[in-house]
């Protein structure tokens, strides 16, 4: 059983002249402690790989499996909490809400499930301290560096026992330094358990993978071990 299984994923956007079929018949699994690296030109599908893979999109065929769960035939508010309890996803934009703390930042999609900000204070302090940064707990986000905030993003998706992660050119609109350092916690998290899946245009941030998948036309194309 590994933690993410797609099997003959495919994805079709529009309808006849606009038809574009973004995913053809993928199938890619990733283990536990696994990272893996997706490459690809520009509209290649990468994106839409991931989300499929996130439960955030669903293909026009194919089956996504999570923990050995098919999730084709799942209602939206089951598939909603099976990705909220197992599925960490980064995007390339932080999204950080200027007007709350960090810690805020973090607790705002558990509050919205109904968690109290009282109750995850220790679950908050946890995932900063893993991306190094418990001195922001009450720091707002025009106080802290991008690549401080693109850590916190990775806080606010890692918090709890979340045991998959999806990163969308997580590293994009920062320096080198500041990537290495989102890596880092991207790769300690899958070492510690979890299985990932990065979406990178970046050589030197797909070394930090265990296995590069290169997507081409919607197809996966070459497989390195
Ligand atoms: N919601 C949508 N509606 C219509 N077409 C879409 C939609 N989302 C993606 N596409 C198309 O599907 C194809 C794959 O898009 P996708 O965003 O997955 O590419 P990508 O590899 O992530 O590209 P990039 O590297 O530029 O981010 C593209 O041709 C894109 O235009
Ligand atoms: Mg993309």
């Amino acid at each position: 059983m590994y933690p993410i299984e797609l099997n003959g994923i495919s994805c079709v956007f529009g309808s006849g002249v606009r038809r574009v079929v973004a995913l053809d018949h993928i199938d890619l699994t990733v283990g536990q402690g696994e990272l893996v690296a997706v490459m690809g030109p520009s509209g290649s599908g990468k994106s839409t790989l991931l989300n499929v893979a996130g439960l955030l999109q669903q293909p026009t065929s194919g089956r996504v499996l999570i923990d050995g769960v098919d999730t084709s035939n799942m209602n939206d508010a089951y598939a909603a909490r099976l990705r909220r309890q197992h599925i960490g996803v980064v995007f390339q934009r932080y999204n950080l809400i200027p007007t709350l703390t960090v810690a805020e930042n973090i607790a705002l999609p558990l509050e919205l499930e109904g968690a109290s900000f009282a109750s995850l204070t220790d679950d908050i302090a946890a995932a900063l301290e893993e991306v190094g940064l418990s001195d922001t707990f009450d720091r707002y986000p025009g106080e802290i560096s991008g690549g401080q905030a693109q850590r916190v993003a990775i806080a606010r998706a890692l918090i709890g026992p979340r045991s998959i992660v999806l990163a969308d050119e997580p590293t994009g609109a920062l320096d080198t330094s500041s990537s290495e350092e989102v890596m880092k916690v991207l790769r300690d998290r899958v070492d510690r358990g979890a299985a990932g899946i990065l979406v990178t245009h970046e050589p030197r941030l797909a070394a930090w993978t265990d296995r590069i998948v290169h997507v081409r036309d919607g197809k996966i194309s070459v497989k390195e071990f």
